[in-house]
């Protein structure tokens, strides 16, 4: 059997034992220290907006510490994309709150923002109007930002940016993870850079860092005892996995270069199929392509694909299944138009690490032709 072709798997640089040695070094064991400061530091500079970075346990954390600073509670709606990874909602549940999820439009296949203002109008109606809208950069490709910011705007609605998947990726030049009023990032395995589970909050202004921070170190009020006139989470993330973290930055460009060229690599092996076609990186919008993904011209095709892919060893993964169809959100308000379901049916994830060798793709590619010849 060929050895196994991951959808993406992490990608060290050999910076970053020379990071976490000197927190062994200096004993700084803990979900504090010099890594932690300058891997936010790292982050923030690259972001290279006005924006202060905490440093957590996850992307899913930091998407629950966000509903809790904009005070979501108990009784509460927020707007959710439905064409997400789980984790997108979940938090809004662990508030007791309820997700509402809205579809996706095809020129990202991120939120509609028709769908956005429908959805807005009705649940105001309705007599709940929503607490925050999250809205993702899926696969890394930017969502509507203007769009999006312009009816949140309109409705005095607070945007959730959920950039787990957008590190890197950049609309009308400004970087993805500086556009909401809280901003999320994710370092988990399969991310574009990793820390092996980690994650980040961007926020706009210092105070509501340290809120965060704050909330993540079990809320520990100011006395020489233990004092907690709050619920606190243990949601920081450790000065190890934060040296990781600095060593990865070193080369969070070169990994969305070649995110990239394998995009391009399959875009071009592929331009002659007309039963596969690419999302198109629309103008002025930079996609790092943290997934490759191909449109089939059917369920059928798509599923004997990839059941084609995983017989020589490689893995590839249908696009995500939306909220809506999910049976744990299946009392969820929704607001359908078609787009993510019909993605669903016929689309396909391919093999897309920054660690994939020419030989890896060139596997993928005729492993994808053979299956056409044969089907
Ligand atoms: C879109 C999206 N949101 C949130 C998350 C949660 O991030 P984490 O796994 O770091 O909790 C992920 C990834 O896992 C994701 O892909």
């Amino acid at each position: 059997m060929n050895e196994k072709i991951w959808l993406s798997s992490p990608h060290m640089s050999g910076n970053e034992q020379s990071y976490v040695k000197e927190a062994f070094d200096t004993n700084w064991v803990a979900p504090l220290g010099p890594n932690v400061n300058n891997f936010e530091n790292d982050l923030k500079s690259y972001l290279k907006e006005d924006c202060h970075v905490a440093a957590l346990a996850s992307g899913t954390s930091a998407l629950h510490l966000s509903l809790i600073l904009l005070g979501v509670s108990y009784g509460d709606e927020v707007i959710c994309q439905s064409k997400t990874f789980s984790a997108s909602a979940n938090p809004i549940v662990y508030q007791g709150a309820t997700p509402v999820f809205v579809d996706s439009e095809r020129d990202t296949w991120n939120m509609c923002p028709i769908q956005l203002e429908i959805a807005i109008k009705d649940r105001i109606e309705k007599g709940n109007k929503p607490k925050a809208i999250i809205a993702v950069h899926l696969y890394g490709m930017p969502y509507k930002v203007t769009e999006i910011n312009d009816i949140a705007s309109k409705y005095n609605i607070p945007v959730i940016e959920d950039s787990a998947e957008s590190l890197g990726s950049t609309y009308k030049g400004k970087n993805c993870g500086t556009f909401g009023e809280f901003s999320i990032l994710s370092f988990n395995g399969n991310k574009i850079i990793t820390t092996s589970g980690g994650g980040a909050l961007v926020s706009k202004t210092l105070e509501n860092k340290e809120k965060a921070v704050f909330l993540a170190t079990q809320a520990r009020d100011n006395a020489p005892h233990y004092l907690h006139s709050q619920i606190g989470y243990n949601y920081r993330m450790s000065n190890i996995v934060a040296g990781i973290g600095r060593g990865q930055m070193t080369i969070l460009d070169s990994h969305v270069a070649k995110r990239r060229s394998n995009h391009e690599f399959y875009l071009n092996s592929f331009k002659d199929n007309a039963k596969i076609t690419f999302l198109k990186e629309p103008e002025g919008y930079f996609s790092n392509r943290w997934l490759s993904c191909i449109l089939l011209d059917s369920q059928s095709t798509r599923e004997g694909l990839r059941l084609a892919l995983e017989k020589e060893n490689i893995e590839s993964r249908p696009l995500w299944k939306p909220m809506h169809q999910q049976p744990v959100f299946k009392d969820s308000p929704s607001y359908l138009n078609g787009v993510s379901d019909e993605l669903f049916e016929k689309g396909l994830c391919l093999p897309s690490g920054s660690n994939l060798t020419d030989a890896e793709l060139d596997r993928v590619v005729s492993a994808i032709n053979t299956y056409f010849v044969t089907c």
